[in-house]
């Protein structure tokens, strides 16, 4: 007989509380950050013996004369750079890295000179370290992470990147001659080669271009649905101890509609003893859940959940030598930014659970640029935002590394900041009282440096940037005004027919290119958990009996599945609210009475453990 029981609220917490400790333990296991010094521990620039009246950029003792500006400049017969451009050239050493660009040299807002000997780059090594890309509007983070995502392709590193706005699309594509291109490469001695890479394109429930992403409720959980939902704390806590309920019965929920059932079930005449039960939960709190549910649905996200879901290790791919570009078109639920940043968050959450632990790597398993990062962050509760710096924290030790893109750094929370180790700033604006302040705290994450970097920050053209990264020795380089590389796929969008027929090609798109019908979607995943707890029976031993338990499952899951069918033509006819409940009550029932239930856990962000 299973156990039936309804969770009480101690228990739920003492439940809680081990996973939490769980994390913990995993979080002290893994690698210890040496990101940049937090701004309290830099010196401010302007004090610095270095910069007197803090008019020069580059320290005195920086060469002065111009570099030549062609890559024969970084033949054996080019004088080696001096000064402050030496410590840099050695800052950036790394044995194997991902170029960005190369040092620029002379005043802020005057001329500038690349140094070509001075190559600015990521260790490779330090990428499961994480980093920042920011930058006012226009100044060229996309561009950067084009560069970046094309770099790490060639060192075969796979790439996930959010394209907010679709203009990311062209990667798929050789990037057309042009003059400005190629000056610019040469400056740099850039040896650049139109080139276009391995890409993937997906969207968010087929919204959009690309193979559609889709999760179940209960793989994505309570804590990223509240986010979605925009709950307060409390209504927060009450659809996680609504999930633990359902986790409990080892009710799986496919999508919204799912999880309509079961709060109108709970909220019923036969389930609000159960509401009870759960404790905590009141009927009010539970009914303002619900609409805020019907309200999601209306605005069509019913197709972000259900199945088929989506398997995050997918993204590991390779194609020949190089990375595979995972690109999520997001231009079509742009106005939807909870949603698309909270699924992001998802994926990363879902990745850490899938990929095995790796430890240090030569070169990340992953780079994953989380685009308009600020979103996230924007509203998020204390829970949520633990959970991200736990996430960050935890998932280098997989060998991911997570790139946040936003306009500020401030747009970051401190705690999630002090853990980004490789920095690119773009230029940064000051029109405002605000946005002085944030400049000033944006150049004291910085570590101590000859740049007057409140200036320079202002003065930064189009596809400049200043640059600190995590040396191999896990300590910050010497910061680096950067000229950064041309993109060498196309920097315009690939076009609807380039996408279609990528798509139309992907393995991913015969994989998860339909969805299966959300109307039979609970049996089928009830089929699935009792085929699972029958799978779980033979795991701990009892092997005949679960043997035949599974043969007994199988078949009754192929029964469901069909009377689920025939079910369907009827229940259309029959009124919404009236089939909820009794879906609930059916499938509680048959739960109850003949199924080993296995009692579903989660992890991090309340996502499904697996
Ligand atoms: N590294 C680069 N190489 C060549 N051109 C560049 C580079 N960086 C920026 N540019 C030029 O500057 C333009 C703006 O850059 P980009 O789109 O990357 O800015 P952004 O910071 O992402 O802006 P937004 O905030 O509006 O998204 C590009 O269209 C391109 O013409
Ligand atoms: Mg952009």
């Amino acid at each position: 007989m299973p156990d039936a029981s309804t969770p009480d609220l101690a228990a739920l917490r003492e439940a809680a509380a081990a996973a939490q400790k769980a994390l913990e333990e995993a979080e002290r296991a893994a690698v210890p950050t040496t990101a940049p010094a937090p701004a309290s521990e830099v010196e401010p620039v302007r004090d610095t013996p270095e910069t007197p009246g803090a008019t020069a950029v580059v320290a005195p003792d920086a060469p002065s004369a111009p570099a030549a500006p062609a890559p024969e400049a970084t033949s054996d017969d080019a004088p080696a750079p001096q000064g402050y451009a030496a410590k840099v050239a050695a800052g950036y050493a790394a044995e194997a890295t991902l170029p960005l660009g190369a040092l620029l040299e002379g005043e802020p807002g005057g001329e500038a000179t690349p140094n070509p000997q001075v190559q600015v780059g990521f260790a490779l090594s330090m990428l499961n370290r994480h980093g920042l890309v920011a930058g006012a509007t226009g100044t060229g983070k996309t561009k950067t992470l084009q560069g970046m995502a094309e770099g790490l392709s060639l060192a075969g590193v796979p790439v996930f990147l959010a394209d907010v706005k679709g203009d990311l699309s062209g990667l798929a594509l050789p990037g057309p001659d042009n003059p400005k291109v190629a000056e610019r490469a040469a400056s740099i001695g850039q040896d650049w080669t139109p080139t276009q890479y391995p890409v993937e394109f997906y969207s968010l429930g087929g919204i959009g271009k690309g193979v559609p992403i889709r999760t179940t409720i209960t793989d994505f959980g309570p804590l990223l649905l509240s986010k979605v939902l925009g709950l307060n704390e409390t209504q927060e806590s009450s659809l996680t101890l609504i999930f633990h309920w359902a986790d409990k019965k080892g009710l799986a929920l496919l999508d919204l509609k799912d999880l309509q059932s079961v709060i109108a079930y709970l909220t019923s005449d036969e389930g609000k003893g159960e509401l009870k039960g759960i404790g905590g939960v009141s009927a009010a709190t539970a009914g303002v859940i619900l609409r805020e549910i019907v309200g999601l649905e209306g605005q069509g996200a019913d197709v972000f959940f259900g199945e088929p879901a989506f398997s995050t290790s997918d993204l590991i791919a390779a194609k020949g030598d190089l990375g595979v570009l995972s690109v999520l078109e997001l231009p079509a639920v742009q106005d939807r930014p909870q949603l698309f940043s909270t699924f992001l968050m998802w994926l990363l959450a879902d990745l850490f659970q899938e990929l095995p632990e790796v430890g240090d790597v030569d070169k990340p398993k992953l780079v994953f640029f989380f685009d308009e990062a600020h979103l996230l962050f924007a509203d998020a509760s204390k829970d949520f935002l633990q959970q991200v710096v736990q996430t960050v924290r935890l998932i280098r030790s997989k060998g991911v590394g997570v790139f946040f893109v936003t306009q500020s750094p401030k747009d970051v929370p401190s705690d999630v900041l002090a853990q980004l180790g490789n920095r690119v700033q773009h230029a940064l604006r000051a029109f405002t009282p605000d946005d002085a302040t944030a400049l000033r705290a944006a150049a004291r994450t910085f570590p101590k440096s000859p740049y007057d970097l409140e200036r320079l920050l202002q003065e930064l053209g189009t596809g400049e940037a200043v640059v600190t990264v995590l040396t191999e020795k896990g300590a910050p380089s010497p910061v680096a005004w950067t000229r950064v590389r041309a993109p060498q796929a196309s920097m315009e969008p690939a076009g609807d027919a380039v996408i279609d027929q990528i798509v139309a090609a992907s393995p991913g798109q015969a994989r998860y290119g339909t969805a299966v019908d959300a109307e039979s979607a609970f049996e089928l995943l009830q089929a699935k958990t009792q085929e699972q707890a029958a799978g779980q029976a033979a795991a701990d031993g009892s092997a005949t009996a679960a043997e035949d338990e599974r043969e007994l499952a199988r078949e009754r899951a192929r029964l469901e599945r069909e009377s689920a069918t025939r079910e369907k033509a009827e229940a259309r006819h029959k009124e919404q609210a009236a089939r909820d409940r009794n879906r609930v009550v059916g499938s509680l029932a048959r739960t109850a009475g003949t199924v080993i239930v296995r009692e579903l856990t989660r992890s991090l962000f309340g996502t499904r453990r697996r």
